[in-house]
């Protein structure tokens, strides 16, 4: 998912039609569609191959519907500028886990010679004034750092941005440009454009999601048992807590991994999540539901959002025994899971409870799970293959 947002934004710029492989199927990229599609692109998606010319695309304005409803679509912010010179955009929705401003975004775009102008519901920028510079982001937001590369990429001359985001999903973006004709180039925390160049059309495979494969590898962990991950290799920071949990990984000869719980479950006595190379928050919740099970006490801080533990509340009702006071959460493990109606209150905090539902005694009703369908492909039926009892009303 957050590799093929940006993406799919970044199809708006240059010439030619691109043809993404690999591409999702969940919610944020029909609604990203829809918005493309608004804004005059010609879309044709064949289940997980999307086509995209944004040959016939004129409009700047994406007020309303989806546009409101998923925060990505303040990723047009950038592309559109970059594109037409000007955008018209609702303030960002998405999912409710803190503040979520956007005013990094603004400054960095402002370094650019954006101006922007909010009125009601609607920013609207301008950006007839561009121009290439440095940016120094206050945090390494990654959202910020994409909107700035969008913006910089047609513009002719270097733009540096410095304390950029280091996330995967950034070097999936910078890869495609690159792949278009672009040249981005990351040096340590910085990211340098060499903008102006054309861009043209270009068949891209899209990265599996390694926020979805630590969902189903915390979902082995925590019910025990093994599990054959296609086309995903994990990362230097899920494999060493996976190993400190007690999980066996192997890297098989196609690219993918195998992942096994043979040994009794660990707790980790303390987890902070933090920007890449750092645990993702992405991954905090359903990592909670493994803590909250096994054998042992820790302590979870989520130092990225503000507001990332609307789970707690359900995950006790569920039997749970865990403790938030501000960023940081205690949670006392060893706890007999028992199926009740909870509700998802954003994306992964549904995730962190279809994985407590596996574990918990009993039935489990989780409730607004369109949330979970904005990120997870075909969950059902991913579960349902292995093994579990699961069923969408
Ligand atoms: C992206 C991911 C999301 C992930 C997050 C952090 C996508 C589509 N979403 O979200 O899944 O959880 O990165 O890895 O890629 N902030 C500001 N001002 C701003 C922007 C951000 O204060 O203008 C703050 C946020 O409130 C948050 C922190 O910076 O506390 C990190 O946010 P950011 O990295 O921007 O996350 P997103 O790009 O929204």
């Amino acid at each position: 998912k957050n590799a093929v947002l940006p993406i799919l934004a970044a199809c708006l710029l240059g010439e030619g039609p691109c043809e993404l492989e690999n591409c999702p199927e969940i919610k944020d990229v029909e609604d990203t569609l829809h918005i493309l599609r608004k804004l005059g692109c010609q879309v044709n998606q064949s289940g997980k191959t999307v086509r995209i010319d944004a040959e016939t695309a004129a409009g700047y304005e994406i007020i309303g519907g989806e546009a409101a409803r998923i925060r990505s679509s303040v990723l047009f912010l950038g592309a559109l500028l970059g594109k037409m010179r000007k955008a018209v955009l609702p303030k960002p929705g998405g999912c409710a886990i803190g503040k979520r401003p956007i005013d990094l975004h603004l400054a960095a775009l402002e370094r650019l010679g954006a101006a922007f102008s909010c009125e009601g519901e609607a920013i609207t920028a301008e950006g007839n004034r561009l121009h290439c510079g440095t940016i120094r982001l206050g945090l390494p937001s990654v959202g910020a750092t994409e909107n700035s590369i969008l913006a910089a990429v047609l513009l002719p001359g270097e733009t540096r941005i410095e304390h950029a985001a280091q996330e995967p999903e950034i070097d999936e973006l910078i890869r495609f440009l690159n792949l278009r004709g672009g040249k981005l180039q990351r040096m340590g925390d910085a990211i340098v454009i060499e903008g102006g160049r054309c861009l043209h059309p270009v068949r891209f495979r899209i990265a599996s999601d390694r926020i979805v494969a630590g969902t189903y590898l915390f979902a082995a962990a925590a019910a025990g048992g093994e599990l054959h991950l296609q086309n995903y290799a994990a990362d230097q920071t899920l494999a060493g807590v996976l190993l400190q949990m007690g999980g066996i990984c192997r890297a098989d000869h196609l690219g993918g991994m195998h992942f096994q719980m043979k040994h009794r479950p660990k707790a980790l006595p303390g987890i902070r999540t933090a920007p890449y190379p750092g645990f993702p928050t992405d991954i905090q919740s359903p990592f909670m539901t493994y803590l909250a099970t096994v054998e042992g006490s820790s302590t979870v801080i989520e130092t990225v959002f503000e507001n990332r533990f609307m789970h707690v509340a359900q995950l006790n009702k569920m039997g749970a025994s865990i403790e938030a006071m501000g960023n940081k959460a205690v949670i006392r493990g060893n706890a007999k899971l028992r199926g009740c109606q909870v509700m998802a209150t954003d994306l992964r905090a549904g995730a962190a409870l279809v994985l407590a539902g596996l574990v918990a005694e009993g039935e489990t009703e989780i409730s607004e799970i369109y949330h979970i369908e904005r990120g997870y492909e075909k969950f059902i039926e991913k579960f349902e293959k292995l093994g579990a009892s699961i069923t969408k009303i």
